[in-house]
């Protein structure tokens, strides 16, 4: 996955919410983009997931670029928004199975897969319930089940994690190293110090649209006088030894 010199302004913006933004993404990386909010994670996210145009550069997944061959990006590729945007009209099995379906995964596939996934996320009793009044935690467990079910060899998850409780989080970090070992390339977006540190292979940290530095996590704890790790210094510390000044 590439993204090069990627521009994006919105109608009406003063501002770029990305600016000239390059990385690259190994195969079978965890690559963590960590950020304040507003940083342009989504947007970038957005754009290499298809659902926003870029206004310039260039961005590949899995070497096919998303503006020239949006519909072939998007079977190559899962994605977990930030915000919960499942069907509350449908069963969980029935999310599951309505997504492979318009992914045109062959009923014979997506049945065995739905129950494999569901086992998988912990989400075999509530099959049949409505997410309607689902914790967080599920939610999310969900929208991942659901992002799998076309066997994307690239998933993209926006702030996964934002909003869980601990015992939540864990379950999904450990989901996703999970997939990583299955051969999944993941993308995710972050303003956890955290999460970047422990989940990611390496991390891009982005403000107002531009890479402040891309290394991994070990690599930007060298960087820190502080000498504390990316884990434990604060986004505050890192942004204020990277840019000399404090975050907005
Ligand atoms: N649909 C939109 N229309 C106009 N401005 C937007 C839109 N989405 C995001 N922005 C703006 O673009 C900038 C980057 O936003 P976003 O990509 O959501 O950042 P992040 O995900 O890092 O919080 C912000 O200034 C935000 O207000
Ligand atoms: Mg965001």
């Amino acid at each position: 996955m590439e993204v090069r010199e990627l521009v994006k302004r919105y109608r009406k913006a003063r501002a770029d919410a990305v600016d000239r933004l390059s990385f690259a993404v190994a195969e079978g990386e965890i690559f963590g983009l960590l950020g304040p909010n507003g940083a342009g994670k989504s947007t970038t996210v957005g754009v290499l997931t298809t659902r926003v145009r870029p206004t310039g550069g260039r961005a590949l997944v899995a070497g096919v670029d998303v503006v020239a061959a949006p519909r072939t990006v998007r079977g190559l590729l899962g994605v977990v928004p930030q915000r919960n945007n499942l069907d509350r009209s449908l069963s969980v099995r029935q999310n599951l199975l309505f997504h492979a379906a318009y992914h045109g995964v062959p009923p014979r596939v997506r049945r065995p897969r739905a129950e494999a996934l569901l086992e998988q996320f912990a989400l075999t009793d509530r099959a049949d319930d409505k997410p309607d009044l689902f914790s967080g935690g599920q939610n999310q467990r969900m929208m991942i089940a659901r992002a799998l079910m076309h066997d994307p060899r690239v998933l993209f998850l926006d702030e996964p994690t934002t909003g869980l409780d601990p015992a939540a989080r864990l379950f999904v970090w450990d989901r996703v190293r999970e997939l990583r070992a299955a051969g999944v390339t993941i993308v995710l977006t972050t303003h956890d110090m955290d999460e970047a540190a422990t989940l990611a292979d390496r991390v891009g940290i982005v403000d107002a649209g531009r890479l402040l530095a891309l290394d991994t996590p070990a690599a930007l704890t060298r960087r820190l006088t502080t000498g504390a790790a990316v884990g434990e210094a604060s986004l505050e510390d890192v942004f204020l030894h990277l840019t000399g000044t404090a975050l907005r």
